[in-house]
């Protein structure tokens, strides 16, 4: 270095964070923005980010109330003292509530509404208050009702779906390799694998926070944990699959997310592989399955709901 010459470090990069999917009508989240909801496979988890390394976070709030409160109190922990917090959701899911939970914690909360949306900015203040409660009351946890490692905000977290309880007791002799669509905590991959001819079983499931509890839950060496959209799961030459298909997309009523996952399990499976299927009545199911299955019949009808098995 030349003589008189002083090195200066350059500044370090600002590092921001998006959860979910905030519209981009009501705010942008920086191009660089880190992606950190479970919902996102690949992304990062923002409750492994450092304490105070943010210096912005754009958050879509979820619309359950433990998973939001846990959401907001890991993202101000994680964000720098005077970083920016920016959360929005809409009125009737959770957006009504957002500005109280935020000063619960002890920011002073700037708000607007738009869109049906609520939008709410703070500051990071120094001290934040009951953080630690709220991350305690929507982390992993042991639900002594059902057994089962779980999470708030993961579908049906602290009780089994009444689908998924139906498709249990009628669950045919399975064999060979397998997959669990939108496997969940692992309540149905648990009873498939307790099957002794099944040989592999893949837990496809796109919430982290799941796939990490199945884990806890799923205890089998013939078990593989994919973090993974079944739409785009590489799955190929399966004997069998089960599901019980989602109907929301991010709290969205969502009819095709299911008919998508008829149509990912006939890709996967092998010529006169089965596919097992539970859900609602009322599900646009039937007809997208007999165009896609040689045959289908309806294994069970009880409760609501119906079971059926389709032959590729
Ligand atoms: C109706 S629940 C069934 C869960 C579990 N099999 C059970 O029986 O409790 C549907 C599951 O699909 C997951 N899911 C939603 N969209 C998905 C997608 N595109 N790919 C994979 N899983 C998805 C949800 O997170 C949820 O766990």
């Amino acid at each position: 270095m030349a003589p008189g010459v002083t090195e200066i470090d350059p500044p370090a990069p600002l590092r921001s964070a998006v959860y979910g999917a905030p519209p981009s009508e009501l705010a942008e989240a920086p191009a660089d923005a880190v992606q950190v909801s479970p919902l996102r496979p690949g992304g990062e988890a923002l409750e492994t980010q450092a304490d105070a390394a943010l210096d912005a976070i754009l958050i879509a709030a979820p619309p359950g109330s433990i998973e939001r409160r846990f959401v907001l109190a890991h993202a101000l922990r994680a964000l720098k003292p005077g970083g920016a917090l920016t959360a929005l959701a809409a009125n009737d899911k959770g957006g009504q509530r957002l500005r109280a939970e935020l000063e619960g914690f002890g920011c002073e909360v700037a708000e607007r509404s738009k869109a049906r949306q609520r939008i709410c900015t703070v500051e990071r203040p120094a001290a934040l208050q009951g953080i630690e409660d709220s991350i305690a009351e929507g982390a992993p946890q042991l639900v002594a009702e059902t057994g089962f490692m779980s999470q708030p905000g993961v579908f049906s977290w602290n009780r089994v779906d009444p689908g998924s309880a139906l498709l249990l007791t009628h669950l045919p002799k399975l064999s060979g390799r397998g997959a669990d669509l939108g496997a969940g905590l692992g309540v149905l991959s648990r009873a498939v694998l307790a099957l002794p001819d099944v040989s592999e079983l893949n837990l496809v499931e796109l919430d982290r926070r799941a796939v990490d509890a199945a884990r806890r839950n799923v205890d089998d060496p013939r078990a593989r944990f994919l973090w993974s959209d079944a739409r785009e799961a590489a799955l190929a030459d399966l004997d069998f699959v089960v599901t019980n298909p989602p109907f929301h997309s991010e709290g969205i009523e969502d009819r095709g997310l299911g008919q998508s996952f008829i149509g990912a399990a006939a890709r996967m499976l092998r010529r006169s592989g089965t596919l097992l299927l539970v859900a609602n009545r009322h599900m646009p199911y039937e007809a997208v399955l007999r165009a896609a299955f040689r045959s289908v019949d309806v294994r069970a009808e009880e409760a609501g709901y119906k079971i059926f098995e389709a032959r590729k």
